[in-house]
């Protein structure tokens, strides 16, 4: 399987990351450091998640040159006004350790006021955000731009604008019970990479994902582990995948994929995709956005 994927402006990122959401104060950075220590060079991280001073002092002591990892981080939603971006991205940058990202996404297409009340103007529209993260580039505090948890319409709504970058990633979330393959199939014919976050299933569902009967064969007929037989579907299906992990031991298991044999992986993508897709949180309702209309 390939250990990275070419974007289509010719950046390589690395195909498996360590995703940091929910990995908490006093245990994220020993997270980061064993992921280092083991292989990563990917940390999938966000301004909201509230420990990238952590994830940067890791990275810091971990001795790894800046420039051998990439990166990630979010715009929250209550920055997307223009005059907000470049304010917060330089907060991020700072808690990072760092002068730029390798990649920022919008992280939901989703804008509120201060207050915590919608910004239906731009979450409807958001290409003032855009064209501010269009100048981050330009400025070289940030290398590559993208989205998250958009759906084809929003996806659509966004580069009907004449935009000067078109957005390269789109992060959401994929796995055995949400495997989407609608919107795979758009983003490979439209040139957008899919990130796979909670592919285990997220917290609440990871002892059902690593029990599938499917993944439990093909792990038994592999030598491997059932954690690594969804990470490696993941890849095989072209996506980039994060899983989250703060124990030791399963950081360095799911770096390790293995191609599935064909049949297998067909098996597999069949079980996924012929149930009923259960999405996992959705915090979105709270915010009176339903992000997948
Ligand atoms: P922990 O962080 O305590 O190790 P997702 O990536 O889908 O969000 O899933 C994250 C959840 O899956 C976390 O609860 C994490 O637990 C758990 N997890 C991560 N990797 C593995 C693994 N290889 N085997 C079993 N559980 C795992």
């Amino acid at each position: 399987l390939p250990t990275h994927y070419t974007l289509s402006n010719g950046a390589e990122i690395p195909t498996v990351a360590l995703g940091v959401w929910q990995a908490g104060k006093g245990e994220v950075g020993a997270a980061v450091k064993t992921a280092l220590a083991a292989g990563y060079r990917h940390i999938d991280g966000a301004y909201r998640y509230n420990n990238e001073a952590e994830v940067g002092l890791a990275i810091k002591e971990s001795g790894i040159p800046r420039e051998d990892i990439w990166l990630t981080s979010k715009l929250w939603n209550t920055y997307h006004a223009p005059e907000d971006i470049e304010p917060v991205l330089d907060e991020s940058l700072a808690s990072l350790g760092t002068d730029y990202l390798d990649l920022y996404l919008i992280h939901w297409p989703v804008a509120t006021n201060k207050d915590g009340s919608l910004n239906m103007e731009l979450t409807e529209n958001p290409y003032p955000t855009w064209q501010k993260l269009e100048e981050m580039v330009e400025k070289g505090k940030v290398r590559n731009i993208g989205v998250s948890n958009f759906n084809i319409r929003r996806l659509q709504n966004l580069t009907a604008n004449p935009l000067k970058i078109k957005p390269v990633i789109n992060q959401v979330e994929l796995s055995f019970w949400n495997p989407q393959p609608e919107l795979l199939k758009w983003s490979k014919e439209n040139n957008i990479l899919l990130e796979a976050y909670s592919p285990l299933g997220s917290t609440g569902r990871v002892g059902a994902s690593l029990s599938v009967p499917e993944v439990k064969e093909i792990a038994a007929e592999l030598g491997i582990t059932p954690a690594q037989v969804i990470i490696s579907w993941s890849v095989q299906r072209g996506t980039v995948v994060l899983p989250k992990s703060v124990t030791p031991a399963r950081v360095v298991e799911n770096l390790h994929i293995t191609k599935l044999p064909q049949a297998s992986f067909d098996k597999l993508e069949k079980a996924a995709v012929s149930h009923k897709p259960e999405r996992g949180l959705d915090p979105s309702k709270d915010w009176g956005v339903d992000i997948f209309e």
